[in-house]
């Protein structure tokens, strides 16, 4: 109930204004987000490479109903892969799209064209780009759009959401050679129609999903810190006879570091999701919306402004 006022109010530009202007906010965005500029978010990739850990670079946004923001949304990522080629990081760092950050909501066409420019720019700066997957309303869009990049890009990664009812038979289609599939729970609001509501059901579904990825013969990127799956996709990965490096783990910044570390030294592929700007608010509140603990804070930063 509460998660789902939550991830309400993740999209109320009126909640957005009121949270934006407490002070006490920022502290927890500084735990969940690496920075507001390119430099940051490319320290933070330095930092994660010095401890052995890979990392995707997210630039906030999402949304957008502006053409100009779409852009210069596109323009941040170009950016950002030229300092991180230049800064010899593209061996150990990629990035991941929102392509309603880059007009999906305008446009598709366009957000195709713009993803497509900064596929191109990954690409020669010697690294791959990921497209998130955001609520069910764009899923086939968006796996269209990742099936358009592949034919000239093969390397470009999707996203799959275990609390989605289908994801399992997707993760069966996308498995094929050079596919990059990201497997994670789901943050969004979704209604019972389309998306598991239980956790216990969204996790038998992760673990489902696991099996078809691992027996396909695409990357898989279980993004989770949920402790038992990441015990499952390690016993998985031994079931399938995977190489450590033909799978990876994913988890986001801020969260359960010395779990990335643990798994980093242990031999695995361990990436970190980064994400950096100041459009920090809606991915802040699905931050929320996953831990009641972190609701409490929250709601007492409010509170207290
Ligand atoms: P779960 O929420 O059950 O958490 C398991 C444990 O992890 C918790 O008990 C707690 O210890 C810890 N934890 C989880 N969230 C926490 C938090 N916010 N603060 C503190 N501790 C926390 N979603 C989506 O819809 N589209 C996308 O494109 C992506 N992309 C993406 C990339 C990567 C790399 C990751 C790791 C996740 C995503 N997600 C996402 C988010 C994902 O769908 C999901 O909401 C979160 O990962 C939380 O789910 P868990 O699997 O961690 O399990």
């Amino acid at each position: 109930m509460l998660r789902s006022v939550i991830l309400a109010a993740a999209r109320s530009s009126k909640f957005e204004r009121f949270v934006g202007t407490a002070p006490v906010s920022r502290s927890l965005v500084r735990r969940y987000v690496a920075g507001e500029t390119t430099a940051d978010a490319v320290a933070a990739a330095r930092s994660l490479a010095s401890d052995g850990l890979l990392a995707t670079l997210d630039y906030l946004g999402e949304d957008t109903i502006v053409a100009e923001q779409a852009d210069a949304t596109r323009d941040e990522y170009l950016n950002l892969l030229s300092a991180l080629k230049a800064e010899g990081l593209s061996e150990t760092t990629e990035v991941s799209v929102k392509l309603s950050a880059v007009g999906q909501r305008i446009d598709v066409e366009l957000a195709y064209d713009r993803a497509r420019q900064i596929c191109a720019a990954a690409e020669s700066a010697g690294t791959t780009v990921t497209i998130d997957m955001e609520d069910h309303t764009v899923t086939d869009s968006t796996i269209e759009i990742v099936n358009r990049l592949r034919q000239d890009f093969g390397d470009t990664g999707a996203v799959l959401q275990a609390y989605l009812r289908r994801t399992e038979d997707d993760c069966k289609s996308l498995a094929t050679a050079g596919s990059r599939i990201r497997l994670c729970k789901g943050a969004y609001k979704e209604p019972e129609t389309v998306a598991y509501q239980r956790p216990l059901d969204v996790d038998r579904s992760y673990v489902r999903s696991i099996n078809a990825l691992m027996a396909g013969d695409g990357y898989p990127m279980l993004a989770t810190h949920d402790p038992r799956l990441v015990e499952i996709g390690i016993d998985r990965a031994r079931w399938f006879d995977r190489e450590p490096d033909s799978f990876e783990f994913q988890m986001l910044y801020g969260i359960r570091p010395a779990e990335q570390l643990r798994l980093a030294a242990e031999g695995y592929r361990m990436r970190v999701y980064v994400p950096y700007g100041d459009q920090w608010y809606g991915y802040l509140m699905r931050r929320m919306a996953e831990r009641p603990a972190n609701l409490a804070v929250f709601a007492r930063s409010l509170w207290t402004r």
